[in-house]
């Protein structure tokens, strides 16, 4: 039988978890890392870090925020910054879950859009983000790799 997947925000005693998740998908142990961030997330909005869960398993996580005035983009916007579902548990709408749950966050904050980035090399995630029904953006990110402080400009 499929066990039912719950959302719920996330708590401090979910970080291990999180360490666990994201280790599985990077390879990297980051325990300190995770702290730091998901500290930093739950300060800025406590109701944008979510996680899943099937049965008392954290399966997959979500951290995210609604800003406005940044990138010329005046309306209030939700931004997806960061999530990770469990390889073992994936393709069975568990990142649906957490993205629905989060949309109706950034609804209930007042934002009329959401967005999200994605590098070009994770075709998986921006195929997850298409089927949610996002769609390309004029919004173009620029990089600049940081020299020493004595190269241009
Ligand atoms: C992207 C990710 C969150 C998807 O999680 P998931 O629980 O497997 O996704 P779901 O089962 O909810 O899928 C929802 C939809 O996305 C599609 N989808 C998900 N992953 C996909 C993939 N790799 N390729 C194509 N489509 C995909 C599903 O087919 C489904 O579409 P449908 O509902 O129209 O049938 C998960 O693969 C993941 O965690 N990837 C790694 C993320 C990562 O690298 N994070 C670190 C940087 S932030």
């Amino acid at each position: 039988m499929t066990q039912a997947v719950s959302v719920r925000p996330m708590d401090t005693v979910d970080i291990g978890a999180v360490v666990h998740i994201d280790e599985r998908i990077s390879g990297s142990y980051r325990p300190e890392t995770w702290e730091r961030r998901i500290g930093y997330y739950l300060r800025r909005d406590p109701d944008a870090a979510l996680v899943a869960e099937v049965g008392e398993q954290v399966v997959g996580f979500m951290l995210g925020e609604v800003r406005s005035g940044e990138f010329g983009l005046e309306e209030a916007t939700g931004w997806i910054e960061v999530l990770g579902v469990d390889p073992d548990h994936r393709g069975r709408a568990i990142g649906r879950h957490l993205a629905t749950a989060m949309l109706t966050h950034f609804r209930s904050l007042g934002a009329t859009s959401v967005r999200t980035l994605v590098n070009e090399d994770m075709k998986g995630i921006e195929k997850f983000f298409v089927s949610l029904g996002f769609e390309p953006a004029p919004l173009k990110p620029l990089v600049m790799a940081l020299g020493p402080e004595s190269a241009k400009p």
